[in-house]
């Protein structure tokens, strides 16, 4: 195998460089801990950014993964699958919504929703005005030019012009703005409920509360984007949990697979029957062995048991991370984590990390931390030591 220098190097020959990456080649791993090319080994409190929930190479899930390699990889969306059928009726059970879409990722899911949204305003009030959609300043939706344009982020909002219309920032937790955006032409709010990009700040239940109040009241969509916070990281299985509200939409992707691509749009009643033959698709949607190693994600999810662990983790995960020098604050909910740092700039406390064999991540200025949900205490432990040293001594 080549080493790390040369792996970056033949990649960066052959990649578009859209992003700013860090100077290291991921090989190997088991559980919370990552192996480079060069057998360096790393704690990672960033699982991919929140996607290989169970950890690396978690066996199970390899398991069922390749199990389902050897019998069918991929059938098209003309014919049914019974490994994809389990996961979609496991999936709606547990979230109690009523039927799902199939896709790839975060953004496509949050396409799918914008489409249910509009669609179903257009059917039921024949208005082609009907379509405004109002998110929240600081969101992250995707990158797809329609999910650019519901992120509420001005900067998102460049070189790709024409960007989608129809999009109206509110800024988050400010219910007299919400009020004053709501007219005739709205049809959905769309919102995450701990906004993960835009620096781990979670919504108060206050202006949650008013969000499904306004939706009732104008008979508007409620889109959750749950693409970072579902999926057991906020040791609930969806974070709408928390705060006691079922969205009509809710997507997720992001740990859904434990780190193989898939993106689902779940709906409840009347937005599970807007999509008909035709109006929407996607190749891969619903690929089986995506679907087994996302069942052995449910399955894990499935036992109380486990997110009682995932609970109890993300509390000492967060005492810990609030104990350490130069922190100010800590922000989020379970396993999704933003620390405000004094004095210490995150983008080198992560830098700092890395050679010290310890992978975190960056939201805005905070250090971010979005660990596997299978990370042990003793891993925690060792991670908040690294850290310990690199904000003592900066
Ligand atoms: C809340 C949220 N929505 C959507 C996305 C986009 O997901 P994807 O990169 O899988 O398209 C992300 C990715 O970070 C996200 O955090």
């Amino acid at each position: 195998m080549n080493n790390s220098n040369e792996i970056i190097e033949q990649y960066n020959a052959a990649v578009i460089g859209s992003y700013g990456r860090l100077n290291l080649a991921l090989e190997s791993g088991s559980g919370a801990a990552g192996v480079d090319a060069d057998g360096k080994q790393y704690i990672d409190f960033g699982s991919g950014i929140g996607t290989n929930s169970l950890g690396y190479a978690d066996s199970a899930w390899a398991d069922a993964v390749s199990k389902q390699a050897h019998k069918v990889q991929h059938i098209s969306n003309y014919y049914y699958n019974s490994t994809a059928a389990q996961f979609a009726t496991k999936l709606t059970a547990m979230t109690e919504t009523d039927k799902l879409f199939f896709g790839n990722s975060g953004a496509e899911a949050n396409e799918c929703a914008i489409k249910i949204a509009r669609k179903r305003s257009f059917d039921k009030y024949g208005d082609r005005n009907r379509t405004t959609i109002i998110t929240l300043v600081n969101s992250f939706h995707g990158r797809t030019v329609t999910t650019l344009s519901a992120t509420g982020q001005e900067h998102f909002h460049n070189y790709f012009f024409p960007f989608t219309p129809g999009f109206k920032y509110v800024e988050a937790n400010n219910i007299p703005a919400l009020r004053e955006a709501i007219d005739d032409t709205v049809c959905a709010i769309m919102f995450e409920f701990i906004q993960g990009e835009g620096g781990v700040i979670p919504l108060e239940q206050d202006f949650v509360n008013e969000i499904f109040a306004l939706a009732k009241q104008h008979d508007l969509a409620t889109i959750s984007d749950e693409v970072q916070t579902g999926v057991g990281r906020t040791g609930k299985l969806l974070a709408a949990e928390h705060f006691g509200v079922k969205p009509d939409i809710v997507t997720l992707a992001k740990g859904l697979g434990g780190g193989l691509p898939i993106g689902v749009c779940l709906t409840r009643g009347e937005y599970a029957s807007v999509l008909t033959p035709g109006t929407h698709g996607s190749t891969f949607g619903g690929n089986p062995v995506v679907c087994a190693g996302g069942l052995t994600v449910l399955n894990r999810l499935s036992d109380e048991a486990f997110l009682q662990e995932v609970a109890a983790k993300a509390d000492y995960f967060r005492r810990s991370l609030a104990a350490l020098p130069r922190v100010k604050s800590v922000s989020g909910i379970g396993l999704m984590l933003g620390a405000e740092l004094d004095g210490v700039a995150a983008a080198d406390v992560l830098q700092a990390a890395l050679e010290k064999g310890l992978l975190v991540l960056t939201a805005k200025t905070k250090l971010r931390c979005l660990p596997p949900l299978t990370i042990t205490y003793e891993q925690i432990d060792a991670g908040m030591a690294i850290l310990k040293e690199i904000l003592e001594n900066a």
